[in-house]
């Protein structure tokens, strides 16, 4: 570039900042919002039509709760397998697991170490520890079993 140039370039006028109009602001905001809306309204739809991959132990598989030691006898807890509440009871009978969701109005059950009972806390439905059958209160079934495996003191829960 020789001197000329360079005179020329100097006398041109600065570039001139571009602002954005008040209308082009506004249609950003609005497609923001847009997208946005789109997300939060469709994320909880696709997740729930889109069952879990296979394996997230949902399918059957079986799912190491706890120990012999964790869950002695006359014990019981309540254990996530997969994305379901369990409730595990170690009684004289052996161990045994149920579904932790209430059959009344789906609440989730309790283990009640003193009266020896999976309660329901919120309408006081009673379940018996070694069958789930209902004892007392408005539950019309039985809590659905779950199949429970015992290996090396370790206890292991899966689908019925
Ligand atoms: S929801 Fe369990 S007793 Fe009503």
């Amino acid at each position: 570039m020789n001197t000329i140039d360079n005179h020329e370039a100097m006398l041109q006028p600065p570039e001139e900042k571009k602002e954005p109009t008040r209308r082009q602001v506004l249609k950003y905001l609005l497609g923001f919002s847009a997208v946005s809306t789109f997300i939060g309204v469709f994320t909880p739809i696709f997740s729930y039509l889109i069952p879990p991959p296979a394996g997230s132990g949902t399918g059957g598989d079986r799912v190491l709760v706890g120990t012999l030691e964790d869950i002695p006898v006359g014990d019981g807890k309540i254990v996530p397998v997969g994305h379901k509440p369990v409730v595990v009871t170690h009684t004289d009978q052996g161990v045994k697991a149920f579904s932790a969701i209430c059959t009344h109005l789906g609440c989730i059950v309790i283990w009640d170490k003193t009266r020896n009972l999976i309660v329901c806390p919120c309408h006081d439905g009673l379940f018996n520890p070694v069958t789930g059958a209902v004892v007392s209160g408005p539950p019309p079934a039985p809590l659905p079993t779950m199949s429970v495996t015992v290996d090396n003191g370790n206890i292991y829960v899966g689908e019925a």
